[in-house]
C-alpha cells in the first residue's frame, strides 16, 4: 500500500476516503500541499506491505506460553529482565519490541530455555519448563522452532541438507526425511535451490532455509529473533509475508522480536514493549498504535507514524497564529470516529476557520486511525466550544504550543 499515491485521489482508498469526508470543505485547497509536506513519513513505511489478511482472531485462544515474574540476572550482575508477566496465545503472532539491549533476546530465549531465568516461571502447553530434566527439555524443544538474524546455517550442507538436519538428529527414517524436506522446500519456495550451498543463495533465501529448518519437526511455535533485521526492506516484506502465510495456513504461533515498529505493524497481532528489562506496555497492535501510553512506545512509534510536526509546517502554523486569534490542534481519530464529519461540523457550528497543516491516515488490523494537525481560528469562546464538541465525538484533541 503506497499511501503517497492514494492521497491525491481520495476515491480509491478506504483511508483517504475517510479523510476526504472529514475534510470535505477543506480538501481541495489544502490537502494536497499538506500531504506533500508530510509524505516523508509515508514513504518510510510504504515498503512494508501490510499483511493483515493473515490475521486471525486470537482473543479467545488459550495461552501457549505463560510467563510469571520472569527475571534474569547474568553472572557478573547485569539484570536483563525484571518481573515479566505475559501470555502468548495459540495461533497469534506476538511481537516483542524494544531498543537494543532492552532484553528481547534474553526474554525469547527463556521460552525455549536457551536462557534459564533466575526468577519466575515459564509454562509451555501447561508444563513448567524449569521443572523438566534434560530429556524432557529436548522433547519440548522439538516443538519450539527458532530462527535468527544471521540464519545460522551450516555452510558445508546444501539447502536441502540444512533443512534435513533436525530430522536426522531426531532419528527420522530416510524416506520421511526426503518427503518432509520436499514439502518444506515447496512451502518456502526454494525447490529450485535445493542443491545449492548457503554461499550460493541470497540473504532472503537463507532466511527461508532457516524457516524451513525450524519447521522441520512440526513445532507448535516459531521464535524469531530479529529474523528480518539483516535484510533489505523488500526482502523483509517477503519474509514477513511468508511468516504471515505460515501463521494463517498452519495456525502456527509466532513470537517475533524486532527493534522495528514497521515489522510489528506489518504482521503482529499483539505486541509487548520492553524497556530496560521491564515490560512497559502490552496490547493489541491497533491499540498500541492508536493509543500508546508509555513514552518509550511513542518514541518507537515515531519511526512509523511521525509524531513530529515537520519544521516547515511548524513555521506555517506560527505565521497563521501570528495573523489572528487561533489555536493549533492535534486531533487523533480512530475507528468509527474517522467516519464522522466532526471537524466540518465544528467549523460550521462555531464559525471557525480551519486550516489543515499536517496529517496522515492509515489502517491497522481493519481499524482506521489517523492524526491531523490543524490551525483553528475564531474567537476564544468559539474555539473553546468547538473543543468541547470535538472531544464529545470521541476524537482526541491536544493543543499544540509552538
Ligand atoms: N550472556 C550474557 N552475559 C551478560 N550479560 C548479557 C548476556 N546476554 C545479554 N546480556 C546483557 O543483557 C541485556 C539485554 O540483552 P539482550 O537480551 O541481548 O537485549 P536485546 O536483544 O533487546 O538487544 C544487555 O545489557 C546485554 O548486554
Ligand atoms: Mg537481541
Amino acid at each position: 500500500m503506497d499511501i503517497t499515491q492514494t492521497y491525491p485521489n481520495p476515491a480509491g482508498h478506504p483511508g483517504s476516503g475517510i479523510l476526504a469526508r472529514l475534510l470535505a470543505p477543506f480538501w481541495k485547497e489544502q490537502a494536497t500541499a499538506t500531504i506533500a509536506n508530510s509524505s516523508g513519513n509515508f514513504r518510510r513505511e510504504a515498503h512494508i506491505e501490510e499483511r493483515h489478511d493473515a490475521v486471525g482472531s486470537t482473543a479467545e485462544a488459550p495461552a501457549l506460553f505463560s510467563l510469571h515474574g520472569i527475571g534474569k540476572t547474568f553472572n557478573g550482575g547485569v539484570r536483563a529482565l525484571h518481573g515479566i508477566d505475559l501470555d502468548i496465545r495459540e495461533g497469534e503472532i506476538f511481537g516483542i519490541i524494544g531498543r537494543s539491549g532492552a532484553g528481547k533476546s534474553t526474554l525469547i530465549r527463556t521460552l525455549n530455555q536457551l536462557e534459564r531465568p533466575t526468577e519466575g516461571r515459564v509454562h509451555f502447553e501447561g508444563r513448567d519448563l524449569l521443572a523438566l530434566d534434560a530429556a524432557g527439555l529436548r522433547q519440548v524443544r522439538r516443538r519450539i522452532g527458532m530462527i535468527f538474524q544471521h540464519f545460522n546455517l551450516l555452510s558445508s550442507r546444501t539447502v536441502a541438507g540444512n533443512i534435513a538436519l533436525p530430522l536426522e538428529l531426531a532419528g527420522a527414517p530416510g524416506e520421511d526425511i526426503k518427503r518432509r524436506v520436499d514439502e518444506l522446500l515447496d512451502l518456502v519456495g526454494l525447490t529450485e535451490q535445493r542443491d545449492r550451498h548457503p554461499n550460493q543463495i541470497s540473504g532472503g533465501q537463507k532466511q527461508r532455509v532457516g524457516i524451513a529448518r525450524a519447521l522441520a519437526t512440526e513445532p507448535r511455535v516459531l521464535l524469531c529473533d530479529e529474523a528480518t533485521s539483516a535484510l533489505d526492506p523488500e526482502t523483509t516484506q517477503s519474509i514477513l509475508g511468508l511468516l504471515a502465510d505460515i501463521n494463517q495456513r498452519l495456525g502456527l504461533t509466532i513470537v517475533l522480536i524486532t527493534h522495528q515498529m514497521q515489522v510489528i505493524k506489518a504482521v503482529a497481532h499483539r505486541v509487548a514493549v520492553l524497556e530496560n528489562g521491564h515490560l512497559a506496555e502490552l496490547g493489541a497492535v491497533a491499540d498500541i498504535f492508536t493509543a500508546p501510553k508509555q513514552p518509550i512506545t511513542r518514541t518507537l512509534l515515531q519511526e512509523v507514524i511521525g509524531n513530529e510536526i515537520p519544521p516547515g509546517v511548524r513555521d506555517r502554523a506560527a505565521r497563521l497564529l501570528a495573523s489572528g486569534e487561533g489555536r493549533i490542534w492535534r486531533l487523533g481519530f480512530r475507528g468509527e470516529s474517522v467516519d464522522r464529519p466532526a471537524l466540518t461540523e465544528a467549523a460550521e457550528r462555531f464559525g471557525l476557520k480551519i486550516n489543515l497543516l499536517h496529517g496522515y491516515i492509515d489502517e491497522i488490523q481493519g481499524t482506521p486511525f489517523g492524526s491531523l494537525v490543524v490551525a483553528a481560528s475564531g474567537t476564544a469562546e468559539a474555539i473553546e466550544a468547538a473543543e468541547t464538541f470535538i472531544r464529545s465525538q470521541e476524537i482526541s484533541l491536544e493543543e499544540i504550543r509552538l
